[in-house]
């Protein structure tokens, strides 16, 4: 993980190896951004004109370096595009912001300290610089004999340090930002590492011990039901996904309590640590990105450690639902009847549909403790995939008005969301001849199929919502913006807010 330092400050101080600065485009060519004064000073006024030469237009995602004239203490100044300049009067939009500075930070592998002159109009502006900073700075070269650029692999990350211009240093709004972006954004990180580490390093037991060192680190209470735990309870939907594996299951229960707390929410994340899709094997083609079917519990617990590092008014349970779904000879079978915690039955008709069977248990353990909320967040379906892509999560929940809230605070995240419906036509192709219900339905609409199928298994009067994350968990593509390939660490963010604006009595 990254160990970039974030500091917010009035001036550079000693010197930096490099200082970015914002290019907006407006009609007549890129201008420079505010902020970046005594930078267009070293070049007597002129550095929009400089950058028009090189080709520069402010686009977003657009990266200049040019050699620092004398005067300035630093030997390379980086612009970044900020997209269309604002209108008069209005500052820039935050994750305008954030994806500029994650640019930048990328542009930046392999410097140890540069200083950030993007435009800072208060504490809110700030904190999306921070936060795009410390995510466009992440690397996973865990695996990687000689890191890039040639740095030591002493886990110190591509860019070293951050000084943050415009901020007031020791201002408690200013201070404040940057502490929040700074634990979001380490516990989004590790999110990602959770997510990019290889299937044969991180099983269910594995991960259960990652949750148990951040258990005790930050004072959080921990459950842990191994494998007779779970066979005690009647955990059938956990069990039966993961008894094709050499690996065992794991159901994971971290709880942040708040002694002030007057709201409980519960967040529940798939965590198959590998999806081979069991006997109903994938094909070639469809399973090499499979160690991204944790996505959800990883998002899950980094936002329970999040909330509890800083410390907001509200208690967070944490559910991760962990197996491995392997076929083997003690594989579950197309056509076995599962048991599940709920006592209800399920016919397993595709053991590729696993996700919802482990979620199922899980989602019903949490309706247990009746909380105000339960949210959870699976890489669920590759029909939400094809229908909003690899950029967009969906919503759904058994509650209009939640759906909306958490759509709301899902884009003031900087996390693309839709709202999906959850008709009620649906629920009959899921009906069984032998069990209460079948674990696949109608193949058209199979993302909210998995929405109605979870929706069995909350409790009576339970507020619940369903985020199916199975496009943006995992970038395939080339980096953009503050996003690596790889393990997004998507939803964090969106639940930190929920948990944020609960705490703040803003929601419900
Ligand atoms: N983990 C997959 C869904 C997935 C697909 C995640 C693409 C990330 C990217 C899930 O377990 C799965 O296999 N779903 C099946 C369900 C079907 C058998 C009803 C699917 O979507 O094809
Ligand atoms: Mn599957
Ligand atoms: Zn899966």
């Amino acid at each position: 993980m990254t160990a970039l330092t974030l500091k917010p400050a009035v001036a550079p101080g000693p010197r930096a190896d490099a200082i970015v600065i914002g290019v907006a485009k407006a009609g007549t060519g890129p201008v420079v951004a505010p902020g970046a004064e005594a930078v267009d000073q070293a070049y007597d006024g002129g550095l929009a004109g400089v950058l028009k030469t090189l080709g520069a237009s402010g686009a977003e995602g657009e990266l200049t370096k040019l050699p620092a004239p004398a005067g300035l203490d630093t030997p390379l100044v980086v612009a970044v595009g900020l997209g269309a300049e604002p209108e008069a009067d209005a500052g820039y939009d935050a994750e305008a912001l954030r994806r500029a500075a994650g640019v930048a930070a990328r542009g930046l592998s392999g410097t140890k300290k540069a200083a950030f002159a993007l435009p800072v109009d208060g504490p809110g502006a700030l904190a999306a610089i921070a936060e795009g900073v410390l995510l466009g700075a992440y690397a996973f070269d865990a695996y990687k004999e000689s890191p890039k650029d040639g740095e030591a692999k002493d886990g110190s990350g591509p860019l070293g340090e951050a000084v943050l211009l415009g901020g007031e240093e020791g201002e408690a709004g200013f201070q404040a930002a940057v502490d929040r972006a700074t634990a979001i954004g380490e516990e989004l990180n590790r999110a990602r590492d959770l997510v990019n580490t290889p299937p044969n390093d991180l099983d269910p037991e594995a991960f259960a011990a990652v949750a148990q060192a951040a258990a005790d680190e930050h004072g959080l209470t921990i459950e842990v039901l191994d494998e007779q735990a779970l066979k005690d309870g009647g955990y059938g939907g956990i069990l039966g996904v993961g008894g094709g594996s050499a690996s065992t299951p794991r159901l994971v229960k971290l709880a942040y309590k708040h002694p002030e707390a007057d709201k409980h929410l519960a967040y529940v994340g798939k965590g198959i640590t590998y999806d081979s899709g069991g006997i109903s094997l994938k094909p070639a083609g469809h399973n090499e990105t499979m160690k991204c079917d944790m996505a959800g519990a990883a998002a899950v617990f980094a936002a329970v450690v999040a909330a509890a590092r800083l410390g907001l008014k509200v208690n967070v349970t944490g559910w991760l639902a962990l197996a491995e779904n392997m076929p083997s000879g003690s594989a579950t079978r197309p056509g076995d009847v599962l048991r599940m915690y709920s006592g209800k039955t399920v016919e397993v008709l595709n053991t590729d549909a696993e996700g919802r069977l482990v979620l199922a248990d899980a989602l019903w353990a949490a309706s247990a403790e009746e909380p105000d909320a339960i949210v959870d967040v699976a890489t669920l379906t590759g029909a939400m995939v094809l229908a909003l892509g690899n950029r967009t999560f969906g919503i759904m929940a058994n509650d209009d008005a939640f759906r909306t809230s958490l759509h709301e605070v899902a884009e003031e995240s900087g996390e693309p969301a839709w709202q999906m419906p959850l008709p009620e036509h649906l629920r009959k192709g899921m009906d069984s001849p032998v069990a209460d219900i079948a674990n696949m339905g109608e193949r058209m609409g199979g993302g909210l199929v998995a929405g109605l199928f979870l929706r069995e298994f909350i409790g009576e009067g339970i507020t619940w919502a369903h985020l199916d994350i199975a496009g943006p968990a995992f970038n395939e593509g080339g980096p953009f913006g503050y996003t690596p390939k790889g393990g997004t660490g998507t939803a964090v963010r969106t639940l930190v807010r929920l948990a944020e604006q609960t705490a703040d009595g803003d929601l419900g």
